[in-house]
């Protein structure tokens, strides 16, 4: 996000590809209003255009992975998504690998992540990654 540029139509283009990709999290209900989206997912103080990484096919975007860096000094993995028409080709291990290594560049050691219990092809995701349970902890419910 950082290379391409982060201005305004593509935070909007960000957005519509999570909200797509969102739309296949179980339970997930509706999705932010772009102004929502904008106010709470990018115009905070953990977003870092830097921590977005996209994978793009001829110019359409068709997968992210965005992570932030936590003030408790940890690194979060905020959301990965691809497009169905793209899912099964290691898209989402390419994006979070490079997603790691941008948490490592920001000194973290620790990649967490949340997501529902019925999302089992990104519970298999991260579980191919190397990601392990953790008890759940009241500052993360
Ligand atoms: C989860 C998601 C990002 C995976 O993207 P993808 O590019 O299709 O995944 P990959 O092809 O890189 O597969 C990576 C690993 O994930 C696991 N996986 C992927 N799809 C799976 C499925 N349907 N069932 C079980 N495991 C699956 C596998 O372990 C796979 O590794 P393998 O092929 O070596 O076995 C994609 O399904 C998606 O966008 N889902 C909707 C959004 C979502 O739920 N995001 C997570 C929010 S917490």
């Amino acid at each position: 996000m950082a290379a391409l540029g982060d201005a305004a139509e593509h935070r909007h283009a960000l957005y519509e590809l999570n909200k797509t990709c969102s739309a296949d999290i179980p339970e997930r209900g509706e999705f932010y209003t772009l102004d929502e989206y904008l106010a709470q997912r990018i115009e905070t103080p953990t977003y870092d255009p830097r921590g977005v990484v996209l994978a793009v096919d001829g110019g359409s975007w068709i997968g992210m992975a965005a992570t932030s860096i936590r003030p408790e000094g940890h690194a979060f993995s905020e959301m990965t998504g691809v497009l169905a028409s793209h899912r099964g080709r290691g898209l989402s291990l390419a994006m979070k690998v490079l997603a790691i290594r941008y948490a490592r560049s920001r000194g973290m050691r620790w990649l967490r992540t949340l997501h529902h219990p019925g999302n089992t092809s990104a519970i298999g995701m991260n579980r191919r990654l190397g990601f392990v349970d953790e008890e759940p902890r009241p500052a993360m419910a």
